[in-house]
């Protein structure tokens, strides 16, 4: 072969390879789509439809897509092919009957270094995560809370004298700050257990820590390293950048704050004489928990248990702070369901007087209506997830390995077809005749299914009895600084974009 030709193959050669590798990276994998037949925006080659989310804002890029494509649309983050279920039938499909086709959730970047840890059960995968949820499952139980509802309520009961400061006068409480502080600190005794006084100003590393990775959640809508590392986390091959970024971002140092600070306090735990008698935490729970499954039973690792400590935190500190702000904003707005509320809670405690904390929280039904229509109205999370790890059928789509399915819980909770005139706050809502006029799906503040908020039943305790606590002295009213309509951020969880500022005042 000449000189010439050997040149013209090389060159065809290096032609055809580019090609290959434009078609593979900036064509393909954005026909999934079309080829499956979900409708959705066009993409941009090699870019998907980052550029669009980004600018609209989650929730507004939702409801644009809602109205132009129904209840069912498709996208692209980077290469992430993204399905947005609004249709209840195909969410139960996701969530509940085909569960085991979408047991995950979207891999994310490990922001523990390498082998330092394993998974929280918030992003844990497969058999792992099950053994995990079997483990965990019971030191959430209604008997378990039960035991940790006077625990509980001495935190709520530090929040209503440090609210006493204020009450009556022309000070306005900024409860944003209130219950965030009754949530951090109720969430570390518990999962820690570790008695900070936040309430009261007391801070130590622990907590520094944990406010952190919050701002850091808080802040997704900056250039921050963490906002690169979630865009870039689109694009499956960046793994290991991915990794060396995240161990080197400003959250990478928080997880390794609390992860060092909590495995200290799980030694010291474990060397504690008379430790299962003496201690009635979350912690103590999990360190006594024993695997049920055949696979093994065995004891949580150190290590395990410290992950778990470190994703109870991240997954209970804001959502029950949100459900408390968002909730004295609606009482505070809405007087005569705050009225009401206050009346029903005063002739509970006079009825029973010698009710437990946790008889007390059970037992105002009008409590928890209120309580329901609050996160139906403003749910602290937004939208949850789900990983398709084994391609299957969703309603007559083929839904391929890899797709990741997002529940819209915001826009479920406001679907005029479930609730007439969605904006508005009517706990009335919440009645067990009005509940069965509607599917159950059409509420899920706390997702559905078996991979569903493990949580649940401690927030509601939580919120409830800081509800309790307070409304039994005061209301709230609305301040001159309050917002009107609160403004909100929307991120991993949904939050106050700046604080809010309401009144207490004495009834
Ligand atoms: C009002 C407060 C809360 C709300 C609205 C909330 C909401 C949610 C939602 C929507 C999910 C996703 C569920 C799904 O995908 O189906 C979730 C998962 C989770 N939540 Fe909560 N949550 C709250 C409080 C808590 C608390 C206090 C804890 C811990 C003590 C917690 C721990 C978790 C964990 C570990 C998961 C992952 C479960 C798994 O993947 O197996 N959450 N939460």
């Amino acid at each position: 072969m000449d000189p010439g030709s050997v040149l013209l193959t090389v060159v065809t050669g290096a032609i055809v390879a580019f090609l290959y590798w434009l078609y593979s990276f900036a064509v393909a994998p954005f026909r999934v789509l079309s080829r499956i037949g979900v409708r959705g925006p066009p993409p941009i080659p090699f870019y998907g439809n980052q550029k669009m989310v980004v600018k609209e804002g989650k929730l507004n890029f939702f409801t644009k897509m809602f109205e132009t494509y129904g209840n069912v649309f498709g996208y692209y983050l980077g290469q992430r092919v993204i399905i947005v279920i609004k249709d209840i039938e195909l969410i139960k499909e996701v969530t509940v009957k085909k569960c085991n086709n979408f047991s995950d959730r979207p891999p994310q970047p490990v922001l523990l270094k390498r082998g330092s840890a394993p998974r929280g059960l918030l992003n844990a995968e497969g058999a792992y995560w099950k053994k995990l949820r079997v483990t965990l499952s019971p030191s959430f139980s209604a008997s378990k809370m039960k035991m940790m509802a006077p625990l509980i309520e001495e935190h709520c009961q530090t929040l209503e004298s440090i609210l006493s400061e204020n009450a009556d006068t022309d000070k306005s409480t900024d409860v944003t700050l209130a219950f965030g502080n009754l949530s951090l600190e109720t969430i570390i005794a518990a999962a820690f257990g570790r008695s900070i006084d936040i309430q009261r100003g007391e801070s130590d590393e622990l907590l520094t820590a944990a406010e952190g990775i919050m701002a850091r959640v808080r802040e997704g809508a900056e250039l921050s390293l963490e906002r690169i590392i979630t865009l870039l986390s689109n694009f499956p091959w960046m793994a290991s950048v991915l990794r060396l970024l995240a161990s080197r971002s400003k959250s990478g140092a928080h997880y390794q704050t609390l992860a060092r600070v909590s495995l200290a306090l799980i030694r010291a735990r474990r060397q504690a004489p008379d430790a299962q008698q003496s201690y009635k935490d979350l912690l103590q729970l999990m360190l006594d928990a024993t695997a049920d499954g055949k696979e093994e039973h065995r004891k949580l690792t150190d290590e395990e248990v410290m992950a778990q400590c470190i994703t109870f935190i991240v997954a209970g500190y804001e959502t029950t702070s949100s459900l408390l702000s968002f909730t004295a904003y609606l009482l505070a707005k809405n007087p005569e369901v705050q009225d009401r509320l206050v009346g029903e809670i005063e002739a509970y405690l006079t009825e029973h007087p010698d009710s437990t904390p946790y008889e007390k929280a059970l037992g105002i039904p009008y409590l928890d209506m209120v309580v329901q229509e609050s996160m139906r109205v403003m749910p602290p999370v937004s939208s949850t997830n789900r990983y398709c790890v084994e391609s299957t059928t969703v309603g007559d789509w083929k839904v391929p390995a890899g797709t990741v399915i997002i529940i819209p819980i915001w826009h479920l909770h406001h679907d005029p077809q479930y609730w007439p005139q969605p904006h508005k706050f009517d706990p009335d809502r919440f009645t067990d005749e009005e509940k069965d006029k509607r599917p159950a799906l059409a509420h899920m503040p706390f997702g559905m299914g078996p991979r569903n908020c493990i949580g649940m039943r401690f927030a509601l305790l939580e919120a409830k009895l800081a509800l309790i606590t307070i409304l039994c002295k005061y209301k709230f009213v609305p301040a001159p600084e309050t917002e009107d309509p609160l403004q909100l951020i929307h991120g991993v969880t949904s939050s106050p974009k700046n604080p809010l500022f309401l009144r207490v005042v004495s009834h």
